[in-house]
């Protein structure tokens, strides 16, 4: 059997009924067999100030740390702002870049994302990955999953009802385990 891969999926808005966190719970629901899969709320992380980490690194970004540490692979599925990243994403990316220990390092991750619109977050995925190249993570190129017209693929409950969407989510999932294998 193969070895087992742990993800830590990361949605980039913090609202209660967003669009790209019912996105990272259908991940959830479509993993391929030898994948776990776990999330990480950004909600309690501050915003970065270099007088905060003087006085002593902030729990919640301690424990984001020592998440990332512990997953094989990263999945991050986030909203497009203003054409890049939703500024609760970039930030928590720059709390755990920082010295003496990027948490990136070389660790494999898959990006996704979800908007109303036509683009499906793309012009904000091309800045992720600007920034995700940049702290060394590994992220994989293909496939690409741009969720476009999101609020007619998910139902009042949350629940992606696109057959389509789902297929190319699972496509996503699979091939991040053969790309985390492949880097281990
Ligand atoms: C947006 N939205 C948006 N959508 C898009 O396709 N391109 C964009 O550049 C932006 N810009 C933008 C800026 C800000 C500040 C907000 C709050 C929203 C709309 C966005 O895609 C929509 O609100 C999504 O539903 C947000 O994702 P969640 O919260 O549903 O996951």
């Amino acid at each position: 059997m193969a070895e087992s891969i742990h993800v830590l999926g990361i949605a980039g808005s913090l609202r209660r009924g967003s669009l790209n966190r019912a996105a990272l719970r259908a991940a959830g629901e479509l993993l391929p067999e030898s994948m776990t899969l776990e999330t990480f709320d950004l909600t309690p992380i501050p915003m970065f100030n270099g007088d905060l980490e003087v006085a002593g690194i902030p729990e919640s970004v301690r424990e984001f740390r020592r998440r990332i540490a512990a997953a094989d692979a990263l999945l991050l599925v986030s909203p497009e702002y203003n054409n890049s990243m939703p500024a609760a994403l970039k930030n928590a990316i720059d709390w755990a870049s920082r010295p003496p220990e990027n948490a990136f390092e070389g660790k494999p991750a898959a990006i996704m994302g979800a908007s109303p619109g036509a683009s499906g977050t793309m012009l904000g995925q091309d800045h992720l990955r600007r920034v995700c190249r940049v702290v060394d993570m590994h992220v994989m190129n293909y496939p690409e999953v741009y969720i476009t017209g999101a609020r007619e693929k998910f139902d009042a409950e949350g629940k992606l009802t696109d057959e389509s969407v789902r297929r190319r989510i699972r496509t996503l999932l699979i091939a991040l385990a053969d790309w985390t294998r492949r880097l281990k």
